[in-house]
């Protein structure tokens, strides 16, 4: 594993890189950073070069002055996504997966640099745009979190990440989520709330994104349930829907054999 520390326009950004080959690039959700990819990075490098970067203001990249207080907009991370895969020396297409936010910043980064893209695996992740109240809770949330610190936050997020089962009975996988919330920095989860509640609804621009697109997702996934991410395959002209038994939101992390089998077939269909 090679663990780079690059310098892009605002501060830096630390990106693991794994294997070599078909590039792969792995993008977090919120509020983590890319070691909740920890069961996918070496089974998956024995196939492709697998790159695992940390998103603006998580694990080892650092934010910008103000975006904590402006957010920080999918674009904006899909921007920096690119200049770490330029700086990795990645110039061929590349299979993009994204979880959740990631996939938010997938929709942003296929649709401006489509030249950059190989293929979709958009995880437990949403195509539509925030209700008012999403909204206004994000806002919520970024407001008080500097003052409150993470606990707040792994207490309103925990139950809606993991499956019941894996709520009740894994405390060790409920623990190593609820730590990487609590690591969290405040600024960042400020940023990408106010970033999250900017985002654009994407559905209707779905049926352009024509590449090979396998989404997964939980069956027990409470935020980006089945049926919504059925109906994001339905859309994308190439999009199939692998349904991960036994998960809830946290689908790579609550049910790994599963989600990897299915990323690992796609891998090799390309
Ligand atoms: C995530 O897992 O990235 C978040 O739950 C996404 C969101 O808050 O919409």
């Amino acid at each position: 594993m090679t663990e780079h520390a690059f310098q892009l326009h605002h501060g830096n950004a630390a990106c693991t890189v794994n294997g070599s080959g078909r590039p792969l690039l792995l993008i977090h959700g919120f509020p983590f950073d890319h070691t909740m990819w920890q069961n996918q990075i070496e089974p998956l490098a024995e196939h492709c070069q697998v790159i695992a970067p940390d998103l603006r203001g998580y694990g080892g990249s650092s934010l910008a002055q103000k975006d904590a207080e402006q957010g920080v907009l999918m674009s904006t991370y899909a921007e920096d996504l690119i200049a770490v895969l330029d700086q990795v020396g990645v110039n061929e297409p590349v299979i993009l997966c994204g979880f959740s936010m990631g996939g938010y910043i997938l929709w942003q980064l296929a649709k401006r640099f489509p030249e950059r893209v190989k293929a979709l695996v958009p995880c437990d992740t949403r195509a539509a745009a925030d209700t008012d109240d999403a909204r206004a809770g994000r806002e919520k949330m970024a407001s008080t979190v500097a003052e409150t610190g993470t606990e707040p936050v792994v207490e309103a997020m925990l139950p809606k990440l993991v499956a019941k089962h894996t709520l009740d009975a894994r405390p060790e996988l409920v623990e190593q989520v609820s730590s990487m919330i609590r690591g969290a920095r405040p600024a960042a989860i400020a940023a990408a709330q106010r970033g999250m509640a900017q985002r654009p609804d994407m559905t209707d621009a779905l049926a352009e994104f024509d590449w090979p697109a396998l989404l997964i997702g939980g069956a027990e996934d409470a935020i980006s349930p089945p049926a919504e991410m059925r109906g994001i395959a339905d859309v994308l002209p190439q999009g199939r829907f692998v349904e991960i038994a036994g998960a809830g939101h946290m689908s790579p992390l609550e049910n790994a054999p599963a989600f990897n089998e299915a990323l690992l077939a796609f891998v090799r269909s390309l």
